[in-house]
């Protein structure tokens, strides 16, 4: 288990995270009743985003200003499609898209679209990103969940992330922590328009759950 203390990575993004008071962000931006309505979409849509995690308070937090904007919407990890759904229920009028490793997750519906990719591969990710086509404002990280993997994913995904948009990664507790962190600083440090941030939901929320780290990043405004 990594010691916090002891790992210089770390402390890289937590120092942005510092500088750019993300944390106060999110909760200024707070709002419990609102975050309910989250909650019970994705519970209602059957994805564990609210159950085994907390992620709803995040989320609505961050996403709130997007909700009647034309916007795209990609999330890795498609399964049972609850997230997704949910993704369209909440974003009134935006794009939304998805990719998986698993041929029989595969759907689409109205402003749903699903693809198949291999986060262990590069350059199937490139290649199903020029397929796409987009840019996107909201990217969500819910595949398979390994360091190899979410960085093969940040470095197709981060450069089509609109300025003003958010990329999380989930279930950071699955991952071996030394080796994605060292990894995301090395990518981070070079991307100056970026605050990054470990958000530690249960802490910052002061709620209970099983799986409650993400790794977020905003893509700001040129200084
Ligand atoms: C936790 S589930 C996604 C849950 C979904 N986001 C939700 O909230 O309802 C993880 C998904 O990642 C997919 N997956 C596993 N390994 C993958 C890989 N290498 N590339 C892309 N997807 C992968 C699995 O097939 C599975 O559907």
């Amino acid at each position: 288990m990594l010691n916090y203390k002891d790992e210089t990575d770390f402390d890289t993004i937590k120092g942005r995270l510092k500088s750019d008071s993300l944390n106060e962000k999110i909760m200024n931006g707070y709002n419990s009743s609102e975050s309910t309505n989250l909650k019970n979409l994705f519970n209602e849509n059957g994805t564990d985003k609210a159950t085994i995690h907390n992620y709803h308070f995040l989320y609505d937090s961050l996403f709130r200003v997007h909700k009647d904007n034309k916007i795209n919407v990609l999330e890795i990890g498609v399964y049972e499609g609850g997230s997704l759904k949910t993704w369209k229920e909440y974003f009134k009028l935006a794009n939304i898209i998805g990719i998986d490793i698993d041929p029989e997750t595969i759907f689409s519906d109205d402003r749903i679209q699903t693809f198949v990719s291999d986060q262990n591969s590069q350059d199937y990710l490139r290649q199903t990103a020029h397929n796409i086509n987009r840019n996107f404002d909201v990217v969500i990280d819910d595949g398979w969940h390994q360091p190899e993997a979410a960085v093969n994913t940040l470095v197709t995904f981060l450069p089509r992330l609109n300025i003003g948009g958010f990329y999380v990664i989930e279930d950071l507790n699955l991952m071996h922590y030394q080796l994605f962190y060292t990894e995301l600083a090395k990518l981070i440090s070079s991307k100056k328009n970026f605050a990054a941030a470990v958000i530690d939901i249960d802490a910052l929320f002061q709620v209970k759950s099983l799986k409650g780290s993400v790794v977020l990043l905003a893509h700001r405004l040129p200084n």
